[in-house]
């Protein structure tokens, strides 16, 4: 059942390469660049985008906001779906929901939905299993055939939102004829470079997980560190530590450190930074020194061709723009496992917790 592997979720964050693949089968044209959505065809571009979830849906939620903005132009929010359904949102007619759910019967998403569809506004849902509650509400639905997720912790789920994500981002970029070059060109070739890159790189990141997670396993709590897209990889990075090792752990915008949590800093308050070789790349650079400055330590994820002077630099592959989230992804789930497999952590069954959470 487990394939071999110790525990189902490592097993799910191996077949990440597989989901990225399906996600894309039959999904892109790779001579025109163009991307198939038939599940949307049916749907107008929309004008403003509510996106609605909870836990590691929302990141990726987050995540694929800063994709709708930039490349499709569509004016985006995103919402923790238990506060959305208290408040009283300004949505209605003319506004699109999209919900995000790997079980597609999370309580407080469906209740957004609920929310959403009372005013007026059109439904998309994105989510796992095919016929959940979820599935079956919301007007339109994308699957993420990502295949069933056993481990409590999500995390092949994730990987399959994050590019249905890129793809409805590219889909809506293109049908709106706002897509950037950059983007056009680059995107479908860096995603179908993407399963046999991550495939050849798992057992090294593994193995580093494994390394690092000995270094540093004394430590009670850390500080993930991201920005742009890797802001919410960190909030990820840290929920995942936190859900299956039960170290205390903090994802921020590496730009609100110096508002607070540099006050933390110290020898035994390492950072988990997130730095690819972006734009971006200059300022956790400089964020970084910050931390040591302080004597803080600090394991950072970066790429080829950087020259992070830390205590624990880990380079993940090299891949186009924001498909670096597709590598970073993957090292993250990693080190939260192999921490909370020396610890002795129930992996699999993290206590307190329920894959689908049903109950507000
Ligand atoms: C974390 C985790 C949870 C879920 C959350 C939403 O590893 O699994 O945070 O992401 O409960 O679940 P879905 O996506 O099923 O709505």
């Amino acid at each position: 059942q487990k394939g071999g592997y110790k525990h189902f979720m490592l097993k799910e964050i191996f077949e990440q390469p597989r989901v990225i693949a399906d996600c894309l089968a039959g999904r892109v044209d790779r001579n025109s660049g163009r991307v198939i959505l038939p599940e949307l065809e049916a749907a107008e571009v929309p004008e403003r985008l509510f996106i609605v979830a909870c836990g590691t849906s929302y990141h990726a939620g987050l995540w694929g906001m800063y994709l709708m903005e930039q490349w499709a132009g569509i004016p985006t929010r995103v919402e923790i779906a238990s506060e959305l359904r208290y408040r009283d949102p300004i949505l209605g007619p003319g506004d699109t929901v999209l919900a995000i759910s790997q079980s597609g019967e999370t309580a407080d998403t469906l209740a957004g939905i609920h929310l959403a569809k009372a005013r007026g506004a059109r439904v998309i849902g994105l989510c796992n299993v095919v016929g959940s509650s979820v599935a079956r509400e919301a007007d339109l639905v994308v699957h993420t055939q990502a295949g069933p997720e056993i481990s409590v912790a999500s995390t092949k789920a994730m990987c399959s939102q994050l590019a249905l994500l890129t793809l409805m981002a590219l889909a809506f970029g293109q049908r709106k004829g706002v897509l950037p070059e950059d983007a056009a060109k680059n995107c479908v070739p860096g995603l179908e470079h993407l399963p046999a890159a991550l495939d050849a790189a798992l057992p090294g990141m593994r193995q580093r997980a494994r390394e690092l997670c000995r270094v540093y396993a004394e430590a009670r709590s850390f500080l993930y560190l991201g920005r742009g897209l890797c802001f919410p990889l960190a909030l990820e990075g840290a929920l995942k530590l936190k859900e299956i090792s039960y170290i205390h752990a903090e994802g921020y915008a590496a730009g609100e450190m110096k508002h607070g949590p540099i006050a933390l800093i110290d020898p035994k308050f390492p950072t988990f930074a997130l730095a690819p070789i972006d734009s971006l790349y200059p300022k956790v650079k400089s964020n970084l020194q910050e931390v040591q400055a302080r004597g803080g330590k600090i394991i950072a994820l970066t790429q080829p061709g950087g020259d992070l002077d830390v205590d624990h630099p880990w380079e993940t592959p090299a891949a186009w723009g924001p498909l670096a989230s597709f590598m970073l992804l993957p090292a993250l789930q990693l080190f939260a496992y192999e921490m909370a497999d020396y610890l002795g952590k129930d992996v699999d069954q993290p206590r307190n917790l329920a894959k689908s959470v049903t109950v507000e």
